[in-house]
């Protein structure tokens, strides 16, 4: 734990670097298990915000995973530590005014909390968005073969098989995957951010 550190204020406040900017920041927080279609309709989500001119930036499991967080596994413990770190950069990303859109599986409640309340902390928008799909309805899809691995016991902890996925309680939006087309999902989404004089 570092000692003797010093918060440095911006001379700017955060609703003068928005106006300046021309866009509020703030993070749509995707949650999901593993093939719930998260990463889809953040891709596509993220293309509709850029071509309305919006700088919108996605931050998604496998990536983060390989750079970043490469020296992360998937214990309750480290699950933790890469939602914590990736909520710190989408907090940067939403504090720069621009959209951040992470896709990670964050199975435990207490660290979607934790990823809430650093941005509740600074005043930044955090929407939840629950890509809900039942563990059977996953496993059908199996794009990467994992459920499958997780079956056989090749991969431990596998969310949904041998490791918990805790259901949002309180996510700002729900997607019914299995009846959702990416399109219709991508209309819910910014019709609720347009709601919320987030977007338009
Ligand atoms: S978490 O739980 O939020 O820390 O996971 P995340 O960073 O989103 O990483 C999930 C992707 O890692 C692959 N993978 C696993 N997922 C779940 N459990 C285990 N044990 C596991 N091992 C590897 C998998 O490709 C996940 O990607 P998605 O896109 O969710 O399928």
């Amino acid at each position: 734990m570092a000692t003797n550190i010093t918060w440095h204020a911006s001379p700017l406040t955060h609703s003068e670097r928005s106006q300046l900017r021309h866009q509020q920041g703030f993070t749509l927080w995707f949650t999901g298990l593993s093939a719930s279609g998260k990463s889809t309709i953040a891709i596509a989500l993220e293309q509709h915000l850029l071509h309305l001119g919006l700088a919108a930036y996605r931050l998604d499991g496998d990536n983060v995973r390989l750079g970043l967080n490469k020296d992360l596994g998937f214990s309750e413990r480290d699950r933790g530590e890469n939602i914590r770190r990736i909520a710190e950069v989408a907090l940067l990303f939403a504090d720069s005014c621009q959209i951040a859109l992470t896709s990670f599986i964050s199975p435990y409640r207490a660290d979607r909390a934790t990823a809430r309340a650093l941005h509740k902390a600074r005043d930044l928008p955090f929407v939840e968005v629950y890509v809900q799909i039942s563990v059977e309805e996953a496993e059908k899809r199996d794009p990467k073969g994992l459920y499958a691995k997780a079956r056989r016991g090749e991969i431990k902890e596998f969310t949904g098989v041998s490791a918990p996925y805790e259901e949002p309680e309180e996510a700002e939006i729900v997607i019914r995957s299995a009846e959702t087309g990416v399109e219709e999902a991508v209309k819910q989404i910014v019709e609720y951010l347009e709601g919320k004089g987030l977007v338009g």
